[in-house]
């Protein structure tokens, strides 16, 4: 199993995601076998690690994503992962926009996929402050927490 975390600039939300789906899975009897990656929609920060905000939230959590590095989505992704996540409601119809027709299926809402909640979206932190970032980590806790789930039922 592969999932591909999406956000706009693959600083924020995604490798925050991307960190708590690692921490939770490792944790789980499905360690090993389920691959997690993150990747932007944009272009901006290719090659730069999270935001320094993203870094210190996880951290206070336990969890370093300090290692990760910003890439953008390809179209091989498509067909390279089960599942394509989405953290806001914008991604998710940059991102249908962007997939082959047959492989759109794939592409889903985070929060909706691990059955968090239905149409909810992760807001983007970039221009807020630590509160919002705080904010973005127990909605990608919360998704990781249920993301085992889900996959442990499968
Ligand atoms: P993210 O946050 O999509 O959660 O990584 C953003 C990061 C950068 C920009 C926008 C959102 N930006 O416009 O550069």
């Amino acid at each position: 199993m592969r999932l591909l975390v999406i956000c706009l600039g693959n600083i924020c939300r995604s490798p925050m995601a991307e960190g708590a789906l690692r921490h939770h899975l490792a944790a789980s009897p499905l360690a090993g076998r389920v691959e997690v990656d993150s990747a932007g929609i944009g272009h901006w920060h290719i090659g730069a690690p999270p935001d320094h905000r993203a870094i210190a939230c996880a951290r206070k959590y336990g969890v370093d994503i300090s290692r990760l590095r910003a890439r953008q989505l390809r179209p091989e992704d498509f067909d390279r992962f089960d599942w394509l996540l989405c953290a806001d409601g914008q991604n998710l119809r940059d991102v249908r926009r962007l997939a082959p027709p047959e492989l759109a299926h794939k592409v889903e809402l985070l929060l909706e996929w691990s059955g968090v909640e239905a149409g909810a979206g992760v807001p983007d932190p970039y221009t807020g402050g630590p509160e919002h970032f705080e904010q973005v980590w127990r909605l990608v806790d919360s998704a990781a927490r249920a993301a085992v789930r889900r996959l442990s039922s499968e």
